[in-house]
């Protein structure tokens, strides 16, 4: 069976629900998260300590997202890329290994400062989910700086360098890498 010539449907909407997502939750960090908590400052009708639980609660949902795609990855045929070099497809490949690092990596490394630091998760105000850690502070503010110092700024690089390739795909190679992953190839009659 020949190579599909683009990611199907169920691959582009993970993708794209996945960086929106992530998008999110660095806007909910960097806003809700840091009102002022002895205040009751406010955004958007929600405190501090709320926007904690809308945090945690949509980076467990990413967790599972993310799970999903890994395994829809390795259970249905990927696109190939015959017309870019070596070099490109080889960069290309690391670079989505690393992204799949930091998508599993950001939720695990959540996770865990949470559970090990004795912080129980609140999912969306529905209930508290399962702590699978033992209380192991150590452990949890390893965790946290990983999670907030570390990841992000690796975050930065890749996702910025996964943008510019795509671009540089788009305008410079003039090839269809960038329409293989656009959401309209979806909704297009075959
Ligand atoms: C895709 C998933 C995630 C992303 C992209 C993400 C991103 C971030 C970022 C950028 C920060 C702020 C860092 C700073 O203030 O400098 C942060 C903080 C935090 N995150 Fe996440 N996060 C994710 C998942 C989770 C999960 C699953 C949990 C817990 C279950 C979690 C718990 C927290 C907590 C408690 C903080 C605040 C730490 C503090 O106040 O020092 N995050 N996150
Ligand atoms: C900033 C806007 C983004 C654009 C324009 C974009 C574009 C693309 C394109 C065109 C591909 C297909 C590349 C190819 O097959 O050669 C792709 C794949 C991928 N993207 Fe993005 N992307 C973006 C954001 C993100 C974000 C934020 C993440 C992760 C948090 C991400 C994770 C991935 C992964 C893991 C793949 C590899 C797919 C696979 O083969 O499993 N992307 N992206």
């Amino acid at each position: 069976m020949s190579a599909p010539a683009r990611y199907n449907c169920v691959a582009v909407t993970l993708h794209w629900v996945i960086a929106l997502a992530f998008l999110t939750m660095f806007v909910i960090a960097f806003t809700g998260m840091e009102l002022d908590g002895k205040t009751g400052e406010m955004l958007l009708g929600l405190k501090r300590w709320d926007w904690y639980v809308v945090h945690k609660s949509l980076g467990v949902a990413i967790f599972v997202l993310v799970a999903l795609r890994i395994v829809w990855r390795f259970t249905t045929q990927l696109p190939t890329d015959d017309t870019s070099p070596k070099w490109d497809v080889y960069i290309s490949r690391l670079n989505f290994v690393l992204l799949y690092v930091v998508m599993i990596g950001m939720p695990l490394t959540g996770y865990v400062m949470s559970a090990a630091g004795g912080h129980p998760i609140n999912w969306f105000w529905l209930g508290e989910l399962p702590n699978l850690l033992p209380l192991n502070k150590p452990l949890a503010s390893t965790a946290h700086d990983v999670h907030t110092d570390v990841m992000p700024i690796v975050i930065y690089v890749i996702v910025g360098l996964h943008f510019a390739g795509a671009m540089f795909h788009y305008f410079i190679f003039k090839d269809n890498v960038l329409w293989k992953m656009l959401p309209l190839s979806c909704l297009k009659r075959r």
